[in-house]
């Protein structure tokens, strides 16, 4: 495996490759790296002939107050783990090369980005928006890989590829969970024990969400408050949104449709965790992925 630290010679490699007539797929993360990421790329290995992994802890995204010093770098794991599955290049590119002095273009989806987690966190998506459209021109993949985990980043990147004509095709793919239902998350490991108890109540309350949308027997507000009471069973737990919505637009959906999307985001402490279930009833059966990658699946 390849490691490339500028985007100069990421971008010489990708050209190369693409004379060739060879498919690249790409995977940006942030390292850290879980089966969540491992399910991307190994999606990603199967669909394309050379796999990109991006490892960047993108500053942009991060508030002042936010955990970005914090962030778990633990880069020789991360390599192993794309050496193991067969990754071509890891581009670890530095912030001073992707953010260099004069830097001033941003990129903005300001619909998609406005509430959830573009409210909780304001400048959360331009600095995603922009990183991925910059990671987009360096490595110039065929076919990009996102979790659904972060559901409202998916939109927005579907969003910005199509607005921006990037010729970059998205593949979304379902969210990888602990035993316990949990997301799987970089952040679950500042989770005290006691707390990590209590973190899948999450998954719970909009599980339940789920459950009454398919019984077809209540509300919106009726669903939001059952979904809401689930978790007040733990008063350490704080709610931030738990919401039924459009799974296109996302807003907030005021009588409940066959195609939906449930959104929430809790603190445990001072550890924010997100999550969502999509309710589809128009047909296409949605699956839950409820399961740890074992040894087994991993040679
Ligand atoms: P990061 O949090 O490292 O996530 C990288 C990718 O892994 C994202 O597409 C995310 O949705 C996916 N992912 C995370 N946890 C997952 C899980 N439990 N199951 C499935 N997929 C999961 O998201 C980012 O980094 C950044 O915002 C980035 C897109 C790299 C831009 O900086």
């Amino acid at each position: 495996m390849k490691i490339i630290r500028t985007p100069r010679s990421m971008t010489a490699w990708s050209e190369g490759l693409r004379r060739e007539g060879v498919t690249i797929g790409f995977v940006p993360t942030m390292g850290a790296l879980h089966d969540g990421h491992r399910s991307l790329i190994r999606a990603a290995r199967l669909q394309c002939d050379a796999l990109v992994v991006s490892i960047f802890v993108n500053p942009t995204q991060f508030a002042p107050t936010e955990d970005l010093t914090k962030y778990p770098r633990p880069i020789a794991k991360d390599r192993a783990l794309c050496r193991a599955e067969g990754v071509d290049v890891c581009f670890e590119p530095t912030a001073r090369a992707m953010y260099p002095e004069g830097f001033q273009t941003t990129v903005t989806v300001p619909a998609l980005a406005r509430r959830w987690e573009g409210a909780a966190r304001p400048h959360h998506f331009s600095g995603v928006a922009t990183v991925v459209t910059k990671l987009f021109g360096m490595v110039q993949p065929h076919l990009a890989l996102f979790g659904r985990k972060d559901y409202q980043q998916t939109a927005l990147v579907r969003q910005l590829v199509k607005d921006l004509n990037l010729g970059v095709a998205i593949l979304v793919r379902p969210t990888v969970r602990e035993r316990d239902g949990l997301a799987m998350s970089s952040r679950n490991v500042y989770l005290s024990p006691h707390e990590r108890r209590m973190a899948p109540l999450l998954f719970r309350s909009l599980q339940t969400g789920r459950q009454i949308i398919e019984g077809r027997k209540s509300d919106v507000a009726t669903i939001e408050r059952i979904m809401q009471q689930t978790i007040e069973q733990e008063p350490a737990i704080h709610v931030e949104y738990l919401a039924v919505c459009d799974p296109d637009s996302l807003e907030p959906l005021s009588a409940v449709a066959a195609r939906a999307v449930l959104l929430g985001a809790i603190r445990i402490g001072s550890i924010r965790l997100i999550d969502n279930l999509l309710v589809n009833m128009s047909g296409r059966k949605v699956t839950t992925q409820v399961f740890r990658l074992t040894a087994e699946d991993c040679t």
